[in-house]
């Protein structure tokens, strides 16, 4: 029996179910895939060098019963690319991936983004395993099913639908991540509270100097509490015909500045705390949220040393940059709102003054 019936797990009931498993430990993966797949013979681990030298040796312990090639993929964004994704295939096919191989995605949303991509596509579709190591990770972008490479024409623009067979959170993992990259983590989860749970924006309030020195309990429900709003809202639309476009609050603000910025000098967690304050502030002008909610949104996004604000920017332009979002329909902006704390909508509403109202609030020096 494996001991992942022990573990913590919530399920996502979309069209394909799956389970989350939580302070799942590395070392215990190799367990349940005996559980669950009866002929599998080859495992593809793909990481990248650093998360390899940190976890493979725990994540290989439990993996000795079967055949286990690793892909090595370095770190970076750019990494998300086509090339890399024929590289892969190569790779594979050269240690003897078939379709009966099992792909295990092993490190933060850039493997889970490449790996799950790759899994999708090759003989057309092998089984994936997400592992994230990243509190983006964790909280967001192992769950839910979008897998993608980038195009020069954009990011993402070339990607799929393709749940893994599950997700495996090793909160443990979480330790050695830089202060950086937790900030990224930090902003998408900030981000489900404000969309669909107002105790976990408290939560984050009343619990904020445990967060900041990695309270590992406290760390826990944070990453539990943001798995179930993610869980809850690709449950119920996973394939984003509606709802779970909530899921891009701050967003359309976030990436704007970071094509602005040339990704250089914003961080995606950087670019989305601006944005929530943005969305914020718009909202407060259409009369969703109140000034005092606004400066609670700002306050907490400082506790943790987010960003509310930039200087040196142009507001025209970046308004201009909210032409390009993928959201858009007929010309007209889409904008997600918060209303109050805890609740969001899509707005169709929102005219050009207003938005760009919203972005002289954040843009310092105007
Ligand atoms: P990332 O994958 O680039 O990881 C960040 C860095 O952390 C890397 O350098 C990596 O080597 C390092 N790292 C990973 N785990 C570590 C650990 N445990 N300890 C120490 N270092 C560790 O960045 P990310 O923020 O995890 O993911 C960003 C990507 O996720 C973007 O490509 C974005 O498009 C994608 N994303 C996808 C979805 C989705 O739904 N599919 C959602 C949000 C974001
Ligand atoms: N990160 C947005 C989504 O998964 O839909």
């Amino acid at each position: 029996m494996s001991s992942a019936k022990k573990l913590q797990k919530i399920e996502v009931t979309a069209a394909k179910p799956y389970p989350v498993f939580l302070g799942a430990p590395l070392e215990e993966l190799g367990e349940y895939l005996h559980s669950q797949f009866k002929d599998l013979g080859h495992i593809l681990i793909i990481t990248n060098p650093v998360v390899a030298e940190l976890y493979a040796e725990r994540l290989q312990k439990g993996l000795l019963d079967y055949r286990v090639n690793f892909l090595f993929v370095p770190a970076g964004e750019t990494e998300k690319s086509l090339e890399r994704l024929s590289q892969l295939t190569t790779a594979a096919l050269r240690c003897g991936s078939d379709r009966h191989t099992l792909v295990i995605a092993l490190g933060g949303g850039v493997i889970g983004d490449l790996a799950g991509f790759f899994a999708s596509a090759f003989m057309r579709g092998i089984p994936l395993i997400q592992v994230p190591t990243t509190l983006l990770a964790q909280v967001d972008s192992s769950i839910g099913g979008k897998v993608a490479v980038n195009h020069p024409a954009g990011k993402n623009i070339l990607g799929a639908f393709y749940p893994p067979r599950a997700v495996w959170t090793d909160f443990t993992t979480l330790d050695s991540l830089p202060w950086g990259e937790v900030e990224n983590g930090l902003a998408e989860s900030i981000k489900h509270s404000l969309i669909a749970d107002s105790g976990l924006f408290e939560f984050f309030e009343t619990q904020a100097e445990s967060i900041k020195q990695r309270d590992a309990s406290i760390w826990r429900e944070m990453v539990t509490r943001s798995v179930s709003v993610k869980v809850r809202i690709v449950s119920q639309d996973e394939r984003e015909q509606g709802e779970r476009a909530l899921l891009n609050l701050g967003h359309s603000f976030g990436h704007a500045l970071e094509t602005k910025m040339n990704y250089r000098g914003v961080t995606h967690g950087q670019g989305v705390s601006i944005g929530l304050v943005a969305a914020a502030h718009l909202a407060n002008a259409k009369g969703l949220m109140t000034e005092a909610e606004v400066d609670g949104i700002k306050r907490l996004l400082n506790i943790f040393g987010l960003p509310i604000s930039i200087s040196g920017q142009d507001p025209q332009g970046l308004l201009q940059l909210m032409k390009a979002d993928k959201k858009n329909q007929g010309g007209r902006k889409i904008l997600i709102l918060p209303q109050g704390i805890g609740q969001t909508i899509i707005s169709k509403e929102c005219t050009d003054p207003e938005i760009l109202d919203a972005w002289n609030q954040v843009v310092e020096g105007n």
